[in-house]
């Protein structure tokens, strides 16, 4: 059975992902921070907080084969606290969303390293965010994103000798339950007016681009834009 570690399975995109990993016969592990993640399928639930250097070590440390990695979590852009100045924003920011996805790929790496020429899959949800602009409170989630696209292109020439593939995956606006509960029905009417399909991407149309990115095998250092037109390229 093919083995998947996934970061943020608690909700939106995660678990979307979880269960269409799930679906194709994967042996999902899942990390749990603060939400509860309900495992679809054989599995196991990591406790993880993905700012802790020393937690993720310990995560990774009973894996043993491994398959794909997929760096999911994010600190929310929109949960900036009271007593965050501009540099503990930026910080926490970067931690989660770019430190503990670097830290995570780091060990998928080298577990797939000893796996060669097998090698395996790492796959990076970064966003349209790290290409476009942003407004001024999303600009370290921005930063953020943009450093997991530069990390897919130097894990990718790194692994590729050794048989492991990595891309990113780059939504645009998903309908998550956040974004759901979030918007209003004006918000909602502008998003789907800078988008040309005019509608967010629904939470399984990511997933299977994600699962796409993981399972095919000419592909890697790609950015793929799944985004209903948001950003073109
Ligand atoms: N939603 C969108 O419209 C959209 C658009 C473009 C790209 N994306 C990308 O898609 C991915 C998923 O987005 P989403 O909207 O589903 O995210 P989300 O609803 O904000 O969920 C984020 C997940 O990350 C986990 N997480 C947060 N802090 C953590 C920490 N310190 N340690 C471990 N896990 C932590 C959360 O777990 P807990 O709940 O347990 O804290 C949660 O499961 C992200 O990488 C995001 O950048 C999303």
């Amino acid at each position: 059975m093919k083995t998947a570690f996934i970061t943020g399975g608690s909700q939106g995109l995660g678990r979307e992902i979880l269960a269409a990993f799930s679906r194709r016969g994967y042996y999902v592990y899942a990390t749990s921070h603060r939400g509860e993640v309900v495992l679809p399928g054989p599995g196991k639930v990591i406790a993880c907080d993905l700012s802790d250097p020393a937690s993720i070590q310990k995560a990774f440390v009973d894996i043993g084969r491994l398959d794909v990695l997929v760096n999911n979590a994010r600190l929310d852009p929109s949960s900036r606290r009271p007593e965050d100045d501009e540099a503990s924003w930026f910080d926490r920011n970067i931690a989660v969303s770019l430190r503990g996805s670097y830290l995570c790929a780091l060990e998928a790496f080298r577990i797939m390293s000893e796996q060669a020429p097998a090698g395996g899959a790492i796959v990076n949800v970064s966003s349209v965010r790290g290409i476009i602009p942003n407004d001024r409170a999303r600009i370290p989630y921005g930063m953020a994103k943009a450093g997991q696209i530069s990390l897919t292109r130097s894990l990718a020439a790194l692994g590729g000798p050794r048989g492991i593939r990595v891309n990113a995956v780059l939504p645009g606006a998903v309908m998550t339950e956040n974004l759901m509960r979030r918007a209003g029905a004006q918000r909602l009417a502008a998003v789907n007016a800078a988008i040309p399909l005019g509608r967010p991407g629904s939470m399984a149309e990511c997933a299977e681009t994600v699962l796409f990115a993981a399972e095919q095998t000419y592909m890697t250092g790609a950015s793929l834009n799944v985004s209903g037109g948001l950003l073109m390229q």
